[in-house]
């Protein structure tokens, strides 16, 4: 069952400076659904819409970001809501944090520097559910932080006084502590180092299975997705390229660009060094004519400088935009997504 549906969905960031309209393409067309329960993964380079796409689906939508076309629609256990009609940033707010969390890129930043965390717990709590009893906080906030293998004492430590991964970590049991239908996670682990990688991707399997909600996670760290997700996408200049469970897709890549990707993954044991994707993502603001990744593409045919690939279902659950997937669609898949 889907908790969402996003359909052909177009976030642009305008800019307008001396009458001239610069418009950015960061997300440009994508459409997927996430099914309840699951670890969904978004993967791809630098600068490819991933961020754009996570704070558009969950309703962070200010200039210069533009939502011009497209539908995000969730589906909760109680209620459908459909996220680009919310009248104003009050309704967008009341859902943010109960039922959507988004865990911003940096978020080990965001803890205000000059408030200790508790302070911080008090915000969002007071904010959403109106406690004012010292007890009854207290309690919520020890059994959740408890939960995730935190000590209790961080609660009087200002951010500075805390390690990287410890902010981390906090960040994260702020944003679940209302225990939000759907969690996405923006880059949680890039700038920590391995070890502290590997605790925090155990914290957020601990809070999946806790509080048994739906996550999102984006990272360009393809071995975090491998450990993690149960579907991922990968995104190429605003748009979505290649969708299957993650097993298959690292199993069986069908995209060049996924490809490419996975061929400068890192293998344990090799000490040779790999290459990483050749070439260099486009601009989105004129991006390549047809298919975007044609500059780059060792397998690209005239075709592919005029027409845009559509992303197609080619195997059951496996969605690929790439013409050379054309003809050999499995007998069973009947689905055809036009985008
Ligand atoms: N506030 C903004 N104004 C104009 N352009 C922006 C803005 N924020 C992002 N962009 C552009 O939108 C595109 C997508 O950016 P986005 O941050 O979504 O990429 P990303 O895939 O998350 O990259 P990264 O892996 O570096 O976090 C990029 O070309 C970026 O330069
Ligand atoms: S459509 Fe053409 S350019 Fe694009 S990935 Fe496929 S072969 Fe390469
Ligand atoms: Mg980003």
């Amino acid at each position: 069952m889907s908790i969402l549906r996003v359909e052909n969905l177009k976030a642009h960031y305008v800019t307008r400076k001396h009458r001239k309209v610069t418009r950015v393409l960061a997300v440009d067309g994508v459409s997927f659904q996430i099914n309840k329960n699951e670890i969904y993964g978004i993967a791809g380079e630098s600068g490819c819409g991933k961020s754009t796409l996570l704070k558009a689906v969950s309703g962070l939508i200010k200039p210069p970001l533009e939502v011009v076309e497209g539908q995000v629609q969730y589906q909760f256990d109680d209620r459908d809501l459909d996220l680009l009609t919310l009248r104003g940033e009050q309704e967008r707010r009341e859902i943010r944090g109960v039922r959507i969390s988004h865990i911003p890129q940096g978020s080990m930043s965001v803890l205000n520097p000059v408030r200790r965390i508790r302070k911080s717990f008090e915000d969002i709590i007071g904010a959403h559910l109106g406690i004012k009893d010292k007890r009854e906080f207290e309690d919520m906030v020890r059994k959740h932080i408890e939960a995730l293998g935190l000590d209790w004492n961080v609660m009087h430590s200002f951010p500075h006084q805390l390690s990287g991964g410890m902010r981390q970590r906090i960040t994260i049991a702020l944003a679940t502590i209302l225990r939000p239908d759907v969690i996405f996670a923006d880059e949680p682990t890039t700038a920590l180092d391995v070890v502290v990688q590997r605790g925090v991707v155990q914290l957020i399997k601990t809070i999946k299975k806790e509080q048994q909600n739906t996550l999102v996670i984006v990272t360009h760290d393809l071995a975090i997705h491998a450990n993690l997700c149960d579907r991922l996408a990968i995104m190429y200049a605003g748009k979505i390229v290649e969708e299957a469970d993650a097993e298959a897709l690292f199993a069986d890549p069908k995209h060049p660009y996924t490809e490419m990707l996975l061929d400068s993954l890192p293998i344990v044991g090799d000490r040779t060094t790999r290459e990483s994707a050749p070439g260099a993502p486009p601009s989105l603001v004129h991006p390549p004519s047809g298919c975007r990744f044609h500059p780059r593409c060792p397998q690209a045919m005239e075709r592919c400088k005029l027409e845009a690939p559509n992303l197609i279902e080619v195997e059951i659950g496996h969605r690929v935009a790439c013409f050379l997937q054309e003809g050999i669609v499995d007998e069973n898949v009947q689905e055809f997504d036009a985008r």
